[in-house]
């Protein structure tokens, strides 16, 4: 078992892994990212994520990169590390340039990756839930790809730490409930589940996805719709859904209770459903 990194083609101990100074992922958050999961030994919706890698490359206009290029390196990598619960981050800039900002002719991408035991969230939340305090959503306008471009999710949950809760959840200027800093937020309201539709503010996450998918097929009613900080509090229950974050109960937002503050049924039934059908 062993932690490693992969930079354009080569395989090495992470230590070892450098960074041309020019890279446009450094100088101008010009770069796309996934972060991929495993359990026992087998990554979670590895075709799902190259989807959504292929969609934030066309949305950069990034030159193309096979996508049986990019699969095979992953496979290569995680297969070397031996790590059975292994956390996969992919990174691919649109090149090395002279600092610009107009798009280089004729830059390279560069893809690299780091492969890593998973850092796990802590096992009490699972029955305890975890809390959150909202701030404003001062992103750009679009969230829904998966840049590097992340201080004000970073600032967002520094801002939750300090505050002594777990994450931050982001709200429009007009009141809207968008995403947290590294998952999304799905609601519960009289048995229906509420989560943010596809927009240009939130990250199709693809977690929230399957967990839609399988509220479809076992008839639990789920709207894709915007909900406000009011319905967010007067939720009967709310979770955050991402990689490693599986369906995590958020039982206390900005000092109030959730429900009955504590971690509600739908949130225990997807979070068990979840990992039954990853076969965690
Ligand atoms: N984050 N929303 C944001 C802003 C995210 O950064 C993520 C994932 C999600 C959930 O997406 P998914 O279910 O596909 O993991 C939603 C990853 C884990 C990260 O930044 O490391």
């Amino acid at each position: 078992m062993q932690e490693l990194a992969y930079v354009n083609g080569k395989i090495m101990p992470i230590e070892e892994a450098t960074v041309p100074i020019e890279d446009r992922g450094y100088n101008f958050g010009d770069a796309v990212y996934e972060h991929n999961a495993s359990y026992k030994g087998k990554l979670f919706c590895l075709e799902e994520h190259l989807d959504r890698l292929e969609r934030s490359m066309a949305a950069l206009s990034f030159p193309t990169i096979s996508r049986d290029e990019v699969r095979q390196a992953i496979l290569e990598l995680f297969d070397q590390s031996g790590i059975e619960r292994a956390g996969i981050y992919l990174q691919i800039s649109r090149g090395v340039a002279p600092r610009d900002h107009a798009y280089p002719e004729a830059a390279r991408p560069q893809f690299m990756m780091t492969v890593r035991p998973v850092h796990e969230k802590p096992p009490e939340f699972r029955h305890e839930g975890a809390t959150a305090i909202t701030v404003t959503d001062q992103r750009w306008g679009r969230c829904d790809v998966k840049t590097v471009q992340l201080l004000a999710n970073a600032m967002a949950k520094q801002q939750a730490l300090e505050a002594g809760v777990f994450d931050a959840i982001f709200v429009s200027e007009d009141g809207i409930v968008r995403e947290a800093t590294s998952s999304n937020v799905i609601i519960a309201k009289d048995g229906r589940l509420i989560t943010h539709p596809l927009t240009e503010h939130i990250l199709p996450g693809i977690t929230r996805q399957v967990l839609v998918e399988m509220c479809a097929d076992q008839g639990v009613p789920v709207e894709e719709r915007f909900f406000d900080l009011e319905a967010l509090y007067a939720a009967d229950e709310v979770f955050l859904t991402g990689t490693v974050t599986e369906v995590l109960p958020i039982v206390s937002i900005d000092g109030r209770s959730i429900g009955d503050g504590k971690v509600g049924p739908l949130a225990k039934d997807l979070d068990e459903a979840l990992l039954e059908k990853i076969g965690a």
